[in-house]
């Protein structure tokens, strides 16, 4: 118990704990294990429409994190946004499990994680026009010649995410490899009104992503922009449209590869902390 210097109250000091990356700390507290929930969506079922009220019992708007990575910038939402759902998701099984731990330590009830390709989610499990935000950071560039069918940005998946957005609904993209915004900025304004936005998020100036936070670290620029639907386009002729577009076969430049092993380095340097709170 503590004295408030103000009030003269005695107050009870409460321990959080405090985890950073890259000295950043990670939004939201860890609270005690009786309250930690259980966001891992183990096995999705068969592909179709899923019924996001059912995985999270209310009716609620939707966001779709992308390549979520270890999902910095999904707890960063579900903290601050409790009447949003989030559904993130990522190829890799042993991102979603770190991603899917903080989220359970953080007894968050408004999000989910699964292992599925972005492609695969939009194409086959999500119903046309029923998202409210599909946000996509920094999706691998892949140096490799042999590994560049792998991009996840093609103007195919632009069009799944023209048609899995609500009329309005917010698409966000970033990256920080400047051939990928390039080749974004040609595919991305012939489906949605698209704006760059300069600077850095006001809501999280040293990163919203782990990897923006990296990026920023190394002085590089980071690309960004916010989009809705375009309205001009009738919804059967998204995907015939996407047809008729380059795929992205663009340089990604080998040298940003460096920052690829910063990214995938386990020890960021960082241990939780404890510190008192009044
Ligand atoms: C550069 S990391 C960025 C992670 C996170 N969004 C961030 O900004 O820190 C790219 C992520 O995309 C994932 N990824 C790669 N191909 C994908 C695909 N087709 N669908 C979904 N995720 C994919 C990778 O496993 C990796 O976690």
């Amino acid at each position: 118990m503590t004295d408030h210097p103000l009030l003269g109250k005695k107050f009870e000091r409460v321990k959080r704990v405090i985890e950073r990356e890259f000295g950043v700390p990670v939004p939201g507290d860890i609270v005690p294990a009786e309250q930690w929930t259980n966001t891992a969506i183990k096995k999705l079922p068969p592909p179709g429409p899923l019924n996001f009220a059912e995985f999270f019992g209310r009716t609620a708007p939707v966001m779709l994190d992308i390549g979520c990575g270890n999902a910095r910038s999904t707890l960063a939402s579900a903290v601050w946004r409790h009447d949003v759902d989030h559904f993130s998701t990522d190829v890799l099984p042993v991102v979603i499990r770190y991603a899917t731990r903080r989220a359970n330590q953080r007894g968050l009830k408004n999000v989910r994680f699964a292992v599925i390709g972005g492609r695969e989610l939009l194409a086959d499990y999500v119903a046309p026009h029923s998202i409210a935000e599909i946000h996509v950071y920094h999706p691998q560039p892949f140096y490799d010649a042999r590994l560049v069918h792998k991009r996840l940005i093609t103007p195919e998946f632009i069009a799944l995410v023209h048609r899995s957005l609500a009329p309005g609904g917010l698409f966000v993209l970033q990256t920080d490899n400047p051939g990928y915004w390039k080749y974004m900025q040609q595919i991305v304004p012939l489906f949605f009104e698209f704006t760059e936005l300069p600077g850095k998020w006001p809501d999280s100036p040293r990163g919203r992503t782990r990897r923006e936070i990296i990026a920023l670290r190394q002085g590089l620029p980071v690309f960004r922009g916010t989009g809705t639907p375009r309205v001009d386009i009738a919804a059967d002729d998204v995907l015939k449209i996407a047809e008729s577009l380059p795929p992205p076969t663009f340089d990604a430049d080998r040298k940003l590869k460096e920052l690829d092993k910063l990214e995938h380095g386990s020890d960021s340097g960082d241990r939780p902390q404890r510190r008192g709170k009044r």
